[in-house]
């Protein structure tokens, strides 16, 4: 029987309490329930409580307000069996302590995890679900985070991604895959350096810095019975290069490459490498580790959108926050009114006929839910001239070369902006 309670969020724009106190007994929500401040209530995958319900009936509250998502029948535990993914991480912990013990992985191994990620993405359906797999992701996370755990969430947000660009079963395969695979060169770095709270001595540093190579080295040298090599180029390149940045140099270096700009470096990355390296920044820096806290989605999103012309192209940053930004945050865009942002455009220079990129600081005045990363903004101070322009008003749905690239969080700056704002 299901005991989920699944509502069509895109019917329901506020549910009464009274609908909801007859939905009781043993049931799981599959929807957060707001009131109408807008604070959480009651989260999903928790039980109705009727205790609540009564004191918010007795309070004179009539309505609460589920969270829409972007899919519909939002937490769906069918799309991926929590069970089967549980299991995979269970037998990647195995499978590592053994990689890790003889510092190689097998065919057979190899066979393993290919399998194992082909049975998640056959298993997904074509309607467009995903936000439940995302929120199956906190789960795998709440029992443990480590290597092999890492290692799945990579593999399932790189699944994702490449799932909703309405990519073919095969590359979304290569993409899980890929995605799984990419730290696996960790397991050829002494664990204690590895887990090791707090900083690394140069040397450790060192250490870690080699596991995109080792990770390679360890994919490369899978072979099949015949002594055939067997993983793909596209895989052993995701662990090799999903350091690679934009503006710093990332690693593996290369030293053969100094004619080379580095944006040259990362434009020339396999596609896939440049945006396993987007999923693997977000799943680290929403991880809880024992000696890091986690940053909520909206954080990660914002934080993951200053990067932008930085350590990813914009483009990369733009793909992965289109594609992900409202799954991953339950539905709720990221940047809202009044946040206070930068503005990247390019323009022909008159002085060198050159393509030059320009940057103007705006304030967000109206933002809507499906739009949210083309606002309504007012644009007030040139970045490139330093000075304080006349306050314009620029719908970013119509305006295709001006994209939104930072978010700026601290208070000392965002009342600095305002009063530039308020300048004539
Ligand atoms: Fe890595
Ligand atoms: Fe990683």
């Amino acid at each position: 029987m299901d005991n989920n309670i699944t509502i069509d969020t895109s019917r329901f724009q506020e549910i009464s309490v009274s609908y909801l106190k007859k939905l009781s007994g043993d049931k799981l929500l599959t929807f957060d329930v707001l009131d109408q401040q807008g604070n959480t209530v009651c989260s999903a995958g928790q039980a109705l409580d009727d205790e609540l319900l009564k004191k918010k009936s007795e309070e004179g509250i009539k309505f609460f307000i589920p969270r829409v998502t972007e899919s519909i029948g939002v937490y769906d535990r069918e799309i991926i069996d929590m069970k089967k993914l549980k299991a995979i991480a269970d037998d990647t912990a195995t499978m590592y302590t053994d990689i890790r013990k003889n510092g190689k992985m097998t065919h057979a191994q190899f066979l393993q995890s290919h399998n194992h990620l082909a049975a998640i993405v056959d298993s997904l359906r074509t309607e467009d679900k995903t936000g439940g797999v995302l929120s199956l992701l906190k789960d795998i996370k709440d029992f443990d985070y480590t290597t092999y755990t890492h290692s799945v969430n990579v593999g399932m947000l790189a699944m994702i991604l490449v799932y909703k660009e309405m990519s073919t079963g095969d590359k979304v395969k290569l993409a899980a895959l890929a995605g799984y695979l990419h730290d696996i060169g960790k397991l050829r770095v002494d664990q204690s350096i590895i887990q090791k709270p707090g900083l690394l001595s140069q040397d450790e540093f060192k250490k870690v810095l080699e596991h995109t190579r080792e990770g390679y080295r360890i994919l490369d040298s899978v072979v099949d019975s015949t002594g055939k090599k067997v993983v793909s180029n596209i895989i052993k390149f995701v662990a090799l290069f999903h350091h690679r940045k934009l503006q710093s140099p990332g690693y593996p270096f290369r030293d053969s490459d100094k004619d080379q700009t580095r944006e040259n470096q990362y434009n020339e990355l396999p596609d896939l490498a440049r945006m396993i390296g987007i999923c693997d920044m977000y799943d680290a820096l929403t991880s809880e580790t024992p000696f890091r806290i986690p940053m909520g989605a909206e954080k990660a999103l914002r934080y993951i959108l200053s990067l932008s012309n930085y350590l990813y192209s914009t483009d990369d940053i733009h793909r992965f926050i289109k594609v992900l930004g409202l799954s991953l945050n339950k539905g709720m865009p990221f940047l809202k009114a009044g946040d206070f942002i930068m503005i990247e455009s390019e323009k022909i220079s008159m002085d060198t006929r050159k393509k030059v990129r320009v940057y103007e600081v705006a304030r967000i005045e109206e933002i809507s839910r499906i739009n949210f990363m083309n606002p309504k903004v007012m644009i007030f101070y040139d970045t490139i001239k330093n000075k304080k322009v006349h306050n314009i008003i620029v719908d970013l749905r119509y305006d295709s070369n001006r994209r939104v690239v930072r978010v700026f969080e601290s208070t000392r700056i965002r009342n600095m902006l305002l009063r530039q704002l308020k300048q004539d």
